[in-house]
């Protein structure tokens, strides 16, 4: 049942962000969900389709508002404004217009909600998060970003149709940037507490030479609904509302947020995803996994791509 305290302010009202207040309401994650967008009539219309289901779902104040000051109070902040990926954009093409955008409305909501944690989901999300991290001047692990938490349910779909069992059953993460350079952590990839490499029921294995594949299957996946449908919203919105399932329910769940690494598995001063837990002080972590060299080799390298980015920005 929704959480009567709890308030989630949602920025953005476009696709993405009324998924996010839609999986939530769906969740009873909270007794009040704010909608922030400065597209009035937009942001009014996704207020009144959302309220229009209350009848459906637990009960939930939905609320939307071109005015910043609705978030007041708010225990948990999700950015989703910005411009979105066009096909054959990546997400780091968006960096200099989102930073922009974040800036001006994270800003704008930290003045009345300077308790909340903030959950940065646009893209470039490691960037942004980096960025927000920097200007929103908050204690360490209350600004984070869903990083690769999308990229490793993709996986472990894949994962679990090739071998069929339960995705639950899949313990294989997507680390690194939320984008192009990602990388799957194989050496610790396991079903079931079998290693993936070792595990084979019915005939159905997955073979090393075939772990390149998959992480691009993985990678692309955005770029292939983008080019159907010109954006994703669905598994965004659900992997948000799971992530906020585990700040407002003090879940202290494992999860490859994108947060900034101060020297773990020799990176610093960059935001990218590693297993870190996740609980209502927001995240703690990242944990250092024991890597083999690729695995290791590939996540500095992808920390190394977004460094640049951000050396780029000036951030
Ligand atoms: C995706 C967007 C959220 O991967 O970057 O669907």
């Amino acid at each position: 049942m929704a959480d009567r305290t709890a308030k989630i302010a949602v920025c953005g009202a476009g696709s993405v962000g009324s998924t996010v207040a839609y999986a939530a309401l769906l969740r009873g994650l909270a007794g009040e969900i704010v909608l922030f967008d400065i597209a009035t009539s937009l942001v009014n219309a996704q207020a009144i389709d959302l309220n229009d289901g209350a009848a459906f779902a637990p009960p939930t104040t939905i609320v939307g508002s071109d005015d910043p000051a609705a978030c007041a109070g708010a225990d948990i902040v999700v950015m989703t404004a910005g411009a979105r990926q066009r096909p054959g954009q990546t997400r780091l093409d968006l960096a200099e217009e989102n930073v922009g955008i974040t800036r001006s409305v994270l800003g704008a909501v930290r003045e009345v909600a300077p308790d909340a944690i903030y959950l940065v989901i646009t893209n470039p999300c490691d960037v942004l998060t980096y960025a927000a991290i920097g200007f929103l001047d908050l204690p360490p692990g209350r600004v984070f970003g869903s990083g690769t938490v999308l990229d490793t349910a993709r996986l472990r779909y894949l994962l679990s149709q090739r071998l069929h069992v339960s995705t639950r059953s899949v313990h294989a993460l997507v680390a690194g940037e939320h984008g192009d350079s990602e990388i799957v952590l194989w050496s610790s990839a396991n079903i079931g507490g079998v290693p993936l490499g070792a595990y084979d029921v019915e005939g159905r294995s997955i073979d090393p030479s075939e772990y390149d594949a998959i992480r691009e299957t993985v990678a692309n996946s955005a770029y292939k609904v983008i080019e159907g449908k010109g954006a994703t919203n669905y598994a965004i919105g659900l992997a948000t509302a799971d992530i906020m399932s585990a700040v407002l329910r003090d879940e202290h769940r494992f999860l490859p947020v994108s947060t900034l690494f101060t020297g773990q598995y020799g990176i610093s001063d960059v935001c990218l995803s590693a297993p870190c837990v996740v609980r209502r002080a927001g995240v703690a972590g990242p944990a250092e996994l024991p890597l083999d060299g690729t695995d290791l080799a590939g996540l500095q390298a992808s920390a190394q791509t977004l460094r640049k980015q951000i050396d780029l920005l000036g951030l």
